[in-house]
């Protein structure tokens, strides 16, 4: 409690979806030990109860609102118990996504564009139609969208993750836009290569992805999860005050050469 009595997210009130791994997972812990109440949204409920367990015993505030964000119902549903519960929604981590690497374009599945699409963007569309009306009466609010560098230029046989993430730059832009004179800001994490289990999955699946990763980042390396929530934290926060359209790039420098 000691930690989060000087949190930067002291009493505020955070949607954290894709929460029951990798880098949402990471920023549920981050946020909550800033003070923060999260609700934690993704599908498997079994994984989200653990880690509010998790969260409660180190002293920390967490709503488990499981469900698919495909589903404008389920991220409706998680958007109204925050509300229920807190009485707000300060800010969110529309984090949720999915893609996969190594089938060139021309033999990829229609099920597999629509799948990677869906998670993707329709995703994150979901959470911005539900969020960004709740924020609007309060006049305040920061949304923080994960994309990819897959959002700013084409990496490998990766089509569709590739369309998507180009869109999700596209929609925090719009939405930027649109939101910016009443108090809600609008930015996006362009993520590199990180040790998550989506990317553990992908190197057993294509094991040169790793090699290809640490040489294409100048810091040599995969990012840890909890790096890329530090970034999203901060976009949250005020300190981040005056940033809003931006891709930020956390990417170990892989985008400056
Ligand atoms: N790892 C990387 O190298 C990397 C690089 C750039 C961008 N990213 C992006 O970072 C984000 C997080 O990925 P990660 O690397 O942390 O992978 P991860 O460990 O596999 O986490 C993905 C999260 O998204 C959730 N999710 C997937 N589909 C969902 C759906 N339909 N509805 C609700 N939740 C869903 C998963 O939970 P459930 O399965 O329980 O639903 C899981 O919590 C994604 O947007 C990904 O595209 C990752």
């Amino acid at each position: 409690m000691a930690e989060s009595a000087q949190g930067l997210l002291q009493d505020k009130v955070v949607m954290i979806t894709g929460a029951s791994s990798g880098i949402g997972e990471a920023a549920a812990r981050l946020f909550a030990a800033q003070g923060a109440a999260v609700t934690v949204m993704a599908r498997r409920e079994d994984r989200l109860r653990a880690l509010a367990d998790d969260i409660g015993a180190a002293g920390g505030t967490v709503l488990v609102a499981a469900g698919d964000v495909t589903s404008p119902g389920d991220v409706e549903r998680a958007v109204t118990a925050t509300v229920t519960a807190y009485g707000r929604l300060d800010a969110a981590f529309n984090n949720a996504g999915w893609g996969s690497v190594g089938t060139p374009l021309h033999k990829t599945d229609d099920a597999v564009y629509d799948q990677i699409m869906d998670v993707n963007v329709r995703g994150v569309w979901n959470c911005l139609k539900q969020q960004i009306p709740v924020m609007l009466r309060q006049k305040a609010g920061s949304i923080v969208n994960t994309c990819s560098t897959a959002g700013s230029f084409a990496t490998g046989a990766i089509a569709p993750y590739v369309a998507a993430k180009h869109a999700v730059l596209g929609l925090t832009r719009a939405a930027a836009a649109e939101y910016g004179r009443r108090g809600i800001r609008v930015n996006a994490l362009m993520v590199g290569a990180t040790r998550t289990e989506l990317m553990e999955a992908e190197i057993e699946r294509v094991p040169q992805l790793e090699q290809g990763a640490v040489a294409r980042a100048v810091q040599q390396r995969l990012a840890d999860p909890r790096e890329v929530a530090q970034a999203a934290l901060w976009l949250c926060t005020e300190h981040a005050s005056f940033v809003t359209g931006a891709g930020v790039p956390v990417d170990g420098g892989c985008s400056a050469v």
